[in-house]
């Protein structure tokens, strides 16, 4: 085998996942459901944005990734989309220095070329204002798509070794969009569906998957703390046996 398989090297395993990833689903049935609008149910989704950014940090988790507009979303109505855009200035506007004051590194991932510039410049002002931060590393994936990262990698490592004929998965990873983050521990679904959506694909390998018919607008801090719980049984073997996982803990 010339090249071994990157999802090789074991990270160490905590009782607290250090990475987790939500796709932050069921916004508009959460709305539907009470008769109101959609969009509604995405001015409601903010909220449990503030309040698990803030338990995902009290609890110890260092990376928190969020998916909030996919590469696909472009296909629902114009209108939805407008609000959707709206909402994301709105929360720079307002959130930023909350953040900052709690510690949090904002980062934001994904191909924010199809964005309204005045949008693009608030999300770097707020990653700078925010880059010095180590309590937790907030992401929000925008405009993201596992597929779009991958092959931005791809095009990144090609043109930077245009001689080079072969490549390891290890020299893919730090052209990923996410290089700075370990990958996700554990990943959390709301909103019942059990698809990944072209999420991050590549960083998914070996994640522990969760999904629940919560509603986003209503994932609260219980609802993590059962995420985080059913995290805790899962036995992480990376390919190994039982046996062999039992007896390096035993070692350890
Ligand atoms: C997720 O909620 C938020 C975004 C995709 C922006 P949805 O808007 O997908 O809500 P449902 O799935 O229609 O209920
Ligand atoms: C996935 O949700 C994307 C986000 C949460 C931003 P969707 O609701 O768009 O996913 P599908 O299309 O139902 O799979
Ligand atoms: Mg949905």
């Amino acid at each position: 085998m010339k090249h071994q398989s990157s999802t090789l090297a074991v990270p160490e395993i905590s009782a607290v996942p250090r990475h987790v990833a939500i796709i932050m689903d069921g916004n508009g049935r959460w709305a539907t459901k009470r008769f109101l609008p959609r969009v509604a149910g995405h001015a409601k989704g903010v909220d449990a944005v503030r309040s698990i950014v803030e338990a995902c940090a009290v609890r110890g988790i260092e990376f928190l990734t969020l998916f909030a507009f996919s590469s696909e979303n472009w296909r629902r109505p114009a209108d939805e989309v407008s609000v959707l855009m709206r909402l994301f200035m709105t929360v720079l506007e307002r959130e930023v220095d909350r953040m900052d004051a709690n510690g949090i590194r904002l980062k934001i991932v994904g191909d924010m070329s199809r964005f309204d510039a005045k949008l693009q410049e608030m999300a770097l002002k707020a990653e700078q204002r925010t880059a010095a931060n180590t309590r937790l590393t907030l992401t929000v994936c925008a405009n993201y798509g596992g597929r779009w990262d991958i092959m931005q990698a791809v095009g990144k490592m090609v043109r930077e070794q245009p001689d080079a004929t072969d490549f390891s998965e290890d020299q893919l990873q730090p052209y990923l969009s996410m290089a700075y983050a370990p990958e996700p521990d554990l990943f959390i679904r709301t909103g019942g569906e059990q698809r990944i959506s072209n999420f991050l694909l590549w960083q998914l390998a070996y994640s522990e998957l969760y999904f629940t018919e919560t509603f986003w607008p209503d994932f609260d801090a219980a609802a993590l703390d059962l995420a985080i719980e059913s995290y805790r049984q899962r036995e992480r073997r990376f390919g190994r046996t039982s046996a062999q996982v039992l007896n390096q803990k035993k070692a350890s």
